[in-house]
């Protein structure tokens, strides 16, 4: 069975072919310099780039791959959450394909795929406990099956992601801050109580990441050397840039990181109480963060358990993730109509397959 996925949430147009094989072939259009000029995603010219991309790429997927539309035996397409505009431009797209090729369509949670595309290489063992984390989202999950999860926390403002951007931004990094926030924090030694675990003296699930972000903003007040120098526009950050960094930026970007991936182990600790996981998933954007999968590695190996991160190519926002979710929907019958629609984020996503 060969399945089309389409991911388009936010400021990724993704489109891939996954078949019973594996991956077959994947696109991908990154929208970065165009929001990087904004410090963020501007939600209207997100849509507007996915409109004009996303034929384009489908093209482009077929022709790398050598295979034809009537090939496909599902058109899997992130249904939610994300951006609305965003949303529709994917959601409009594969109904539009369904309709003319009489292909089935599937309606994929972004969430649950950004989890399951760990299976892709890996054979996952349920229930699992799944920590998503990226730029929108910090969830903790109890994966029963691939097609049951329950949401055990979240976060009650900032994503995970989101802290690393806005310290990346303070320090004067370019948007999206996480990925070099990392690279500095190589050079720097880490002290483990410079910035607080937010939200950890309760006995929830929950997360609270505004608070570092504050901390972050005091921490620099006191210490303005550890601002770094502005690059220009377009000009590359390489390695030398980072080991030239000032000390005190190094060691604050690999405490803040250290902070953050210890408060994703505290939480994740206590969801032992609750059920007892076969496995560990650790997916999005920020499980690319070199010091979230070593603390997580460790964590798991405490507990005995198999720990799994997808690849980092895996990891933010793509269309593999989407096609191989929708595989696995597909495998059991499941499939949606034409009535399908798109998600905004903060919605609940119904799971309302039909199947036959
Ligand atoms: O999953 P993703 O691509 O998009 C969303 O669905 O949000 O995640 C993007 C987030 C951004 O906040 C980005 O800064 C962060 O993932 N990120 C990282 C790293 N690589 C990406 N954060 C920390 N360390 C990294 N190495
Ligand atoms: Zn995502």
């Amino acid at each position: 069975m060969l399945v089309l996925g389409i991911e388009s949430s936010c400021d990724d147009t993704g489109l891939a072919l996954v078949d019973d094989s594996g991956l077959i072939g994947s696109v991908m259009a990154s929208q970065v310099p165009i929001h990087a000029l904004f410090g963020g995603v501007v939600p209207e010219l997100a849509s507007r780039e996915h409109a004009r991309l996303i034929g384009p790429l489908l093209d482009k997927l077929l022709a790398d791959t050598g295979k034809k539309i009537t090939d496909i035996d599902r058109i899997a397409v992130t249904r939610g959450p994300g951006l609305l505009g965003s949303l529709l431009v994917g959601v409009q797209f594969a109904k539009s394909l369904s309709l003319a090729t009489s292909i089935p369509l599937i309606g994929v949670n972004h969430l649950h795929a950004h989890l399951l595309v760990a299976g892709l290489e890996n054979s996952l063992a349920f229930p699992a406990l799944g920590i998503l984390v990226s730029g929108g989202h910090t969830h903790l999950m109890q994966m029963e099956s691939p097609f049951s999860m329950k949401v055990l926390g979240k976060t009650l403002d900032d994503a995970a992601g989101e802290a690393c951007d806005k310290f990346g931004k303070m320090l004067g990094l370019p948007y999206p801050g996480g990925a070099y926030l990392d690279k500095l924090a190589q050079y720097g030694t880490i002290n483990t109580k410079l910035f607080p675990r937010p939200y950890t003296k309760n006995d929830n699930y929950d997360f609270s990441f505004s608070g570092m972000k504050t901390a972050a903003s005091l921490w620099l007040q006191e210490n303005p050397e550890a601002k770094l120098p502005l690059l220009p526009l377009g000009e590359k950050y390489s390695e030398e840039f980072f080991q030239n960094c000032p000390q005190i930026a190094k060691d604050g970007a690999a405490s803040y990181l250290y902070a953050i991936a210890d408060t994703l182990v505290i939480k994740a600790k206590r969801v032992f109480k609750e059920f007892q996981p076969q496995c560990i998933i650790c997916a999005g954007g920020v499980a690319a963060n070199s010091f979230v999968r070593s603390q997580l590695t460790d964590f798991a190996k405490e507990k005995n358990l198999p720990f799994y991160v997808p690849k980092i190519s895996f990891c933010s926002d793509n269309g593999i993730m989407i096609a191989y979710t929708g595989y696995l929907l597909a495998q059991k019958g499941y499939f949606h109509d034409l009535t399908l629609s798109a998600i905004a984020r903060g919605k609940p996503i119904p799971q309302d397959y039909l199947q036959k």
